[in-house]
């Protein structure tokens, strides 16, 4: 089946999921995000021209924190042009259409998109309507994919766990709502490895969630046991419908995150969360402030990661 994210070298062209991504394109991203990263000097980003004349939009209709600032980070570092448009204040209120929106942005040459919006799928649909040469990141999209988070994510678990393949995995929280589980579980399984967990109750886990390669637990004792990797997530309120959950109190007497709970895992599993925490609700503070937690580190990574995706989509041609 033609893969949208490929050229026809077979080459990454745009990044929409990590579903389908080729373990090769993985691998190259997350070994080119290493070689931005100083990490003799603290972890300092180099400044490099590989982005150099080439205009850079960041194009997000949901909030965001890390990862507009993270790319607008990256683009500068690659020495991009970086266009931040403000869709409070954008056209978009007068009811201008996303494409049409897109097509204004393209005239004004735009080289790269790295889009998020609150509908899944909306990255594919402007990555099918552009001109060959410009290239599409997807920056989270609904409830389906947020493919770089996930890549930072794996960048994160092989600086601190160096292989893939001898790991246990556990994804805690609302797995339903969630773009990042969908795409964690995909970049973890593609990367080898061999058991990834995932604790919820019944209500926050899609249905037939095994079928993605994952164990499933709904008891956190028995989910945690012996694990090297906690990730935890938020509850994605504003994709709920319905009442899911008795509360958030609850949630966390039996989800949180807790020292205690911690214990069961491995004493050196690393605690991951992709921002933004909610704590006293998926997580203690006294574990989002521990020595086990990644969870700053991760924001850091996300810069050479994002730089790695970009400069490897700048230089492949359609
Ligand atoms: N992890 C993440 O996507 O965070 P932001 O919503 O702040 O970008």
């Amino acid at each position: 089946m033609n893969n949208p994210q490929l050229n026809k070298h077979g080459e990454l062209q745009h990044l929409l999921s990590t579903e389908g991504l080729p373990v090769r394109i993985m691998r190259e991203i997350l070994d080119r995000a290493a070689t931005f990263m100083d990490e003799a000097n603290g972890g300092e980003f180099k400044k490099v021209p590989l982005l150099h004349g080439k205009s850079v939009f960041n194009v997000f209709f949901e909030n965001s924190t890390r990862t507009r600032t993270t790319f607008e980070i990256a683009a500068k570092k690659l020495s991009a042009d970086v266009v931040n448009l403000n869709i409070g204040s954008s056209s978009t209120s007068k009811g201008e259409t996303l494409l049409d929106t897109v097509d204004n942005l393209c005239a004004m040459h735009a080289d790269m998109f790295v889009v998020r919006h609150s509908s899944s799928g909306a990255a594919h649909l402007i990555a099918r309507h552009v001109a060959p040469e410009i290239h599409v990141i997807n920056a989270g999209d609904g409830r389906h994919a947020h493919p770089t988070q996930a890549l930072l994510d794996m960048y994160t678990i092989r600086h601190y766990k160096k292989e893939f393949h001898n790991l246990r995995v556990a994804i805690i929280g609302d797995i339903l709502h969630s773009r990042v589980a969908r795409s964690q579980i995909h970049a973890l399984t593609t990367l080898g490895v061999p058991e990834v967990r995932v604790i919820a109750p019944k209500t926050l886990l899609p249905s037939h969630v095994e079928k993605l390669g994952v164990q499933v637990y709904h008891d956190m004792a028995q989910g945690l046991k012996d694990v090297d990797v906690v990730m935890t997530l938020r509850l994605q309120n504003e994709r709920m419908q319905g009442a899911l959950l008795p509360s958030a109190q609850e949630f966390f007497k039996y989800y949180g995150l807790t020292q205690e709970r911690l214990a069961l895992a491995r004493p050196d599993a690393i605690v991951m969360h992709p921002g933004p925490m909610n704590r006293g609700v998926e997580i203690d503070s006294s574990v989002a402030d521990g020595p086990q937690a990644v969870i700053l580190p991760q924001v850091t990574f996300g810069v050479a990661v994002r730089m790695a995706v970009m400069s490897t989509l700048a230089g492949n041609t359609p």
